[in-house]
């Protein structure tokens, strides 16, 4: 009967032992999945990672040129190479040194090339147009828009986009200097000092 009892008694303890473990590693498991999920929500490389995939899916070629031509803020830091003058406008055009060394021993105009117009009007600042060339940009236009790798933008007198500009305008008509790399003053820039 001792023995029984004794049995009995083992047999309960082990139970209670077993489930206790079962228990606290069902906690266990709980605890470290609310981590992960805690982590994989809060994880800067995770959500970043996400975030530029989102602005990629977001973003239609078209509307990305805002964003690919900046105001060049260092334009004058440059090579003034050309003035041009015509009735009451006077254009002050800039490009960096490295287009110009490039222009001028025959090479062409390197990725990363800003050229600068300043449009004066009667004397006084009216605007600027900019022209951009980067590798691999102009890839999703047709080629009869295209102008090889370069983006055009207009900025107002106070450095802002101009938003009413139609670009079209800018790529149809540097069309037509396509054989001087849509540069019409390319001969300008070959011929400065
Ligand atoms: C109707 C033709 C025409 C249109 C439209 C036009 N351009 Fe030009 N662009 C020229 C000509 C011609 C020159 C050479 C300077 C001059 O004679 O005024 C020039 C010069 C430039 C230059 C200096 C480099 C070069 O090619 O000589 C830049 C930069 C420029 N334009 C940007 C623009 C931007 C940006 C737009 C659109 C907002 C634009 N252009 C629209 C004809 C045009």
């Amino acid at each position: 009967m001792k023995k029984l009892l004794l049995l009995v008694f083992l047999a309960l303890t082990l139970v209670i032992a077993l489930s206790l473990t079962a228990c606290s590693r069902n906690y266990n498991v709980t605890a470290n999945s609310n981590q992960q999920a805690e982590q994989a929500s809060t994880s800067p490389s995770i959500s970043k990672q996400e975030g530029t995939k989102e602005n990629v899916a977001q973003t239609p070629p078209s509307t990305t040129v805002d964003e690919l031509v900046k105001f060049p803020e260092n334009y004058a830091d440059g090579v003034l190479y050309t003035t041009v003058n015509r009735s009451n406008i006077r254009e002050e055009i800039f490009t960096s040194r490295e287009a110009v060394n490039a222009v001028k021993s025959g090479q062409p105009i390197p990725s990363g090339t800003v050229i600068t117009l300043m449009d004066y009007r009667d004397g006084k600042l009216f605007r600027y147009v900019v022209m951009e060339k980067h590798t691999g940009w102009g890839v999703e236009y047709p080629p009869e828009k295209r102008n090889g790798e370069w983006e055009f933008q207009a900025f107002n007198a106070d450095k802002s986009v101009n938003e009413k500009e139609d670009l079209n305008r800018c790529f149809s008509c540097h069309k037509s200097a396509e054989q001087k790399d849509f540069v019409y003053t390319f001969d300008q820039m070959r011929s400065v000092k």
